[in-house]
C-alpha cells in the first residue's frame, strides 16, 4: 500500500464489487421522491426537493430520512425505488449486492410487508436478467422502535424467507445497544438468517457495542464499526474471526465531517476484512466507485489496496463457495488485465 495514485478513474469504476451496507430506502434520489410524490398527490416542494449537503449527525440525518419516504407506498413504487438503484449500481461496477430494506419503516404507515418486498423482489429478478446486478435482500429491524416491533417484523419476514438473506439492525443507536435485540436475532438465525448490525460512528457506547455484537449475538458483519481502532484488543479480535466491516465514508463526510479514509487504511494494514460502501447514496452525494475513489484519493490508496477492498467485498459476502470463487476471479482477472 505505498503512497501511490490510485489511477485513471475508470479502474475504479470497471473494477467488479460488491455493496455490501446500501439502504435501499437511501437511495431515494429527490426526483424520484417528487415523482412518486406527484404521482401520490401528495404536495411537491417549489421547485423539487433539496437535500442538505450535510446532517448534524444520525439522528438529524434520519429524521429527514424517513420524512422523505412518505411517497413509497405501493409495489410499484418499491420496484421503480430497487430498479433505479440497481442501475446505477451496474454503471458503477457493482456485479452482486446485498440490500437493507426497512419494513417497519413502511408498515407503520399502512403498507403491507408483502407489497414492499414483492416490489424490491421483481426489480431486482428484472435486473439480474439484464446486465445485472444480482443481489440479495436483508430485512433490517429499526433499533429506536420497541423489541416486540421487530420480533413482529420478523414473523411478518418468514412468508418471503426464500428472497430474504439475512437481518440487520438500524436506525437510533443511542440508548439501544446490539444486546436489547439479542433474543430477536437468536430467533432469525434459528430461521436460517445470517446477522448484521450497525455500530454508527461516533456513538455513545460504541466500542462496548461492538462487543455485544461479537459476544452477545455472534453476528456475521458489522456495519460501519470504525470506532473499533479504539480498543487494540477489538481490533485484533475483528482480525482473527474475520469479520466482515461495512464502512461508508461518504456517509461518514456528511454526517461526521470525516471520511474516516485513514481508518479504512489501518484496518487494511491490520488485515482487518474493511469494505467500503456508500450506505445512503442519495442523501450522502456516491455511490459505491464514488466511494471506492474518495478513500483512494484521500489515504492515497494504491491499485493493490483497491483490489482487496474489492475481494474483501466478496469475502464478506453471504454467497455460496461457488459463487464467491467466480467472483473473486472475476476481480483478479480485472486486476490482471
Ligand atoms: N445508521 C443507522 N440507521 C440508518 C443508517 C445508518 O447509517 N442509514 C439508514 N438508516
Ligand atoms: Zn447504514
Amino acid at each position: 500500500m505505498a503512497a501511490a495514485s490510485s489511477g485513471p478513474p475508470d479502474f475504479i469504476a470497471g473494477l467488479p464489487k460488491c455493496e455490501l451496507h446500501v439502504h435501499l430506502e437511501g437511495t431515494l434520489e429527490a426526483a424520484l421522491a417528487d415523482l412518486l410524490a406527484e404521482r401520490h398527490g401528495l404536495p411537491v416542494p417549489d421547485g423539487g426537493t433539496v437535500r442538505p449537503a450535510t446532517f448534524d449527525g444520525l439522528a438529524d440525518f434520519l429524521t429527514r430520512y424517513y420524512a422523505a419516504m412518505a411517497g413509497l407506498r405501493t409495489e410499484q413504487d418499491f420496484y421503480d425505488l430497487a430498479a433505479a438503484y440497481l442501475d446505477v449500481a451496474r454503471r458503477q461496477g457493482v456485479v452482486y449486492a446485498e440490500l437493507f430494506f426497512d419494513p417497519q419503516a413502511h408498515t407503520a404507515r399502512g403498507v403491507p410487508f408483502g407489497d414492499v418486498v414483492r416490489g424490491l423482489r421483481r426489480a431486482q429478478v428484472d435486473a439480474a436478467a439484464s446486465g445485472g446486478p444480482d443481489s440479495a435482500l436483508i430485512c433490517c429491524f429499526l433499533r429506536d422502535e420497541p423489541v416486540e416491533l421487530a420480533a413482529a417484523t420478523l414473523d411478518a419476514s418468514l412468508e418471503f424467507k426464500d428472497w430474504i438473506l439475512g437481518v440487520g439492525l438500524d436506525s437510533d443507536e443511542r440508548g439501544n445497544p446490539p444486546a436489547k435485540f439479542a433474543a430477536v436475532f437468536e430467533r432469525a438465525r434459528s430461521e436460517g438468517y445470517r446477522l448484521t448490525m450497525h455500530c454508527d460512528p461516533r456513538q455513545e457506547g460504541s466500542v462496548a457495542h461492538l462487543w455485544q455484537c461479537l459476544d452477545v449475538v455472534g453476528v456475521d458483519r458489522i456495519d460501519h464499526g470504525v470506532e473499533c481502532v479504539a480498543d487494540d484488543r477489538l481490533v485484533k479480535e475483528l482480525a482473527r474471526r474475520q469479520i466482515g466491516l461495512t464502512v461508508c465514508p461518504l456517509s461518514n463526510l456528511r454526517l461526521y465531517g470525516t471520511l474516516m479514509a485513514d481508518v479504512v487504511r489501518e484496518l487494511l494494514e491490520r488485515d482487518v476484512l474493511v469494505t467500503v460502501n456508500s450506505d445512503d447514496p442519495a442523501y450522502f452525494g456516491g455511490y459505491a466507485a464514488d466511494n471506492l475513489r474518495a478513500v483512494a484519493d484521500d489515504a492515497h490508496l494504491d491499485r493493490a489496496a483497491l483490489v482487496r477492498l474489492a475481494r474483501n467485498s466478496f469475502e464478506a459476502a453471504w454467497l455460496t463457495q461457488g459463487r464467491r470463487a467466480a467472483y473473486l476471479r472475476q476481480v483478479d482477472e480485472y486486476a490482471a488485465g
